[in-house]
């Protein structure tokens, strides 16, 4: 039986535009496509962990409107268990996305029915979160949900994983403790430690500070430059593997599905991140969230550029 993942967050539906560039302010630009894909940071990283071999329940809330069906209906054809997705009153969330011909996005997001996953939810399902190996947040549900749910899973003795996108301050001091694996991009990263990150030099002073708030392990994810993984002992870089990246819509999410799945199936932490980097990459490869994860075939295939 393959190991349990469960990951308590977000539910969007990303209705996504491609322009040759990121708009201005003011300025309207003529896009070249829109396609409406499944998404959110939560449901991309239940779906990366089942695509690549976990066993998967989510923990999340979903609209009565037509989004909230689809959403669901995606989770449930990935075989994710979604007893505790629940249906609740209103709009389901949304995410407004612009990628351009570098493949960069920008993503504004409207919590919409998110924003009602309370910590009294996650109490409701503990039985699942009693099930998981690995249980993994993000930050677009409610804070309290979150800090509830780091000190249940580290309670029940779990593997807990912070991925703290989107951020824009430093998380409650509280929390960290609570944290096995904190992993933050560049930008997370600068907005959690005050240190501005932008090298792999400037990325081990910040993850030095989150080790030193209190986080276990910290990995700071930096695109085509890679990974820094920090413990308390030690600094190491993973180079990442080299592709033809066309948009990294979810890219994080699949690092993070990733790795909790490999680390659940037993894989030593180093393997961990490889795997999760090979998906990571693999999904760059391919537009969209859901859409471009790969599967666990895709990455045993893999072959770098
Ligand atoms: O990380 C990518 C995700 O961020 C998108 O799917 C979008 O929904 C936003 O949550």
């Amino acid at each position: 039986m393959p190991a349990k993942v469960v990951v308590v967050g977000s539910l969007n539906m990303d209705l996504v535009t491609r322009a040759e560039r990121l708009p201005r302010g003011g300025e309207t630009l003529i896009g070249t496509s829109f396609a409406t894909v499944s998404g959110g940071k939560g449901a991309n990283q239940a779906v990366a962990a089942a695509r690549l071999g976990a066993r998967v329940s989510m923990i999340g809330c979903v609209g009565s409107d037509a989004y909230g069906e689809q959403l669901r209906g995606a989770l449930l054809a990935e075989q994710i268990d979604c007893q505790a997705v629940s249906v609740v009153e209103g709009s389901s969330g949304v995410a407004l996305i612009v990628v351009d011909d570098s493949s960069q996005n920008a993503i504004v997001i409207v919590a919409g029915s998110n924003g009602l996953l309370g910590p009294e939810t996650v109490a409701r399902f503990d039985a699942v979160l009693q099930q998981a190996e690995v249980i993994i947040c993000q930050l677009e549900v409610p804070l309290a949900t979150v800090g509830y749910t780091l000190k249940r899973g580290q309670a029940l003795g779990k593997t807990v994983i912070l991925n703290p996108a989107p951020a824009s301050g430093p998380l409650p001091a509280e929390w960290y403790a609570s944290i096995n694996y904190l992993i933050p991009n560049e930008s997370e990263a600068t907005a959690l430690s005050g240190v501005m990150v932008d090298s792999l030099e400037s990325a081990e002073a910040a993850a030095a500070c989150l080790i030193k708030a209190g986080a276990g392990k910290v990995i700071i994810t930096l695109g085509a430059q890679g990974l820094l993984f920090a413990s308390e002992d030690e600094f190491e870089r993973f180079p990442a593997p080299k592709v033809k990246a066309i948009d990294t819509t979810a890219a994080g999410d699949t690092f993070v599905g990733g790795f909790a799945a490999a680390l659940a199936s037993g894989m030593t932490e180093a393997e961990a991140i490889r795997f999760g980097q090979v998906a990571a990459a693999l999904s760059v490869t391919r537009a969209g969230a859901q859409p471009s994860i790969p599967s666990l075939s895709d990455v045993q295939a893999f072959v770098p550029l």
